[in-house]
């Protein structure tokens, strides 16, 4: 489970008649079960608009997305979503911001708050259930974000710049962790990045896209072990090739 068929998914915003923006044009890509993708291009080329549409946020202008052979159209919480910042409701706790999932497709409160706490067990954070957002520091916030994404049990999670905001250490660390947490759940990532050393530390396939409009420029390999060495040559090498192809982007 959790296999994603893109197939010529373009969106076109604007109303007709008046000037549009072609966000995504004809993006297919086959995306493995529990396969970990980042996706790494300029700024506007659609990056979020793909992962909405596979959110069930938005819809394709043409195109279509499966997941496990079924056509997606509406939000499910079998996808997953990890925004940059501010996807916590602060009102509510951190044990409550996880339970909310679970909540929502219908367990019991007692059940839920059960099922909140293995995941914040997971992200290291149980002693932390009684705080609020404000409380915590970027990082652990987007631990908790990771554990209420998780605590439905989706098969794909869409991660935008989860780790954007965050200092490099705290970055770092939580990429490392975010792999770990990856190798005990059956789950499909898939992961937007600015940053060619996350995507290299983290990724089985790296997507760069095209400047607008949205397209897929290249699928680069990365056939490295984990946990990676990020300052080994290969890792280097591969940097270098992303951050050449991205130049050749910008300069287009
Ligand atoms: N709801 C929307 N209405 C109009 N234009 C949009 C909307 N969402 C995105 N766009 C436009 O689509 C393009 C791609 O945006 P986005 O997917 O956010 O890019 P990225 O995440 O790669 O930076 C941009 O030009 C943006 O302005
Ligand atoms: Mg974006």
């Amino acid at each position: 489970m959790g296999r994603l068929t893109v197939t010529n998914v373009s969106r076109t915003f604007g109303k007709k008649g008046s000037a549009s923006t072609k966000a995504l044009d004809n993006v297919s890509l086959e995306i493995k079960n529990e396969e970990f993708v980042c996706f790494i291009g300029p700024s506007g080329c659609g990056k979020t608009t793909l992962l909405r549409i596979i959110a069930g946020l938005d819809l394709p202008t043409s195109g279509e997305i499966l997941l496990d052979g079924i056509q997606i159209t509406v939000p499910d919480p079998k996808r997953g979503m990890v925004f940059q910042e501010y996807s916590l409701f602060p009102w509510r706790t951190v044990i409550d911001n996880v339970a909310f999932g679970p909540q929502m497709q219908g367990i019991k409160k007692k059940e839920s708050l059960k099922i909140a706490e293995k995941y914040l067990e997971l992200v290291g954070l149980e002693q932390f259930k009684n705080s609020f957002p404000y409380e915590l520091s970027g990082g652990m916030r987007q631990r908790v974000a990771i554990a209420r994404a998780l605590a439905t049990e989706p098969q794909v999670l869409l991660m935008d710049e989860p780790f954007g905001a965050l200092d490099a250490q705290t970055r770092n660390t939580l990429q490392y962790e975010l792999l770990e947490i990856w190798g005990k759940k059956n789950v499909t990532i898939m992961f937007v990045t600015h940053s060619m050393d996350e995507a290299v530390f983290l990724a089985d396939r790296i997507v760069v896209m095209s400047a607008r409009p949205g397209k897929i420029r290249d699928i680069i390999n990365v056939d490295l072990p984990r946990p990676r060495d990020r300052t080994a040559p290969e890792s280097n090498e591969l940097r270098n090739h992303v951050l050449k192809l991205l130049a050749e982007e910008r300069d287009k």
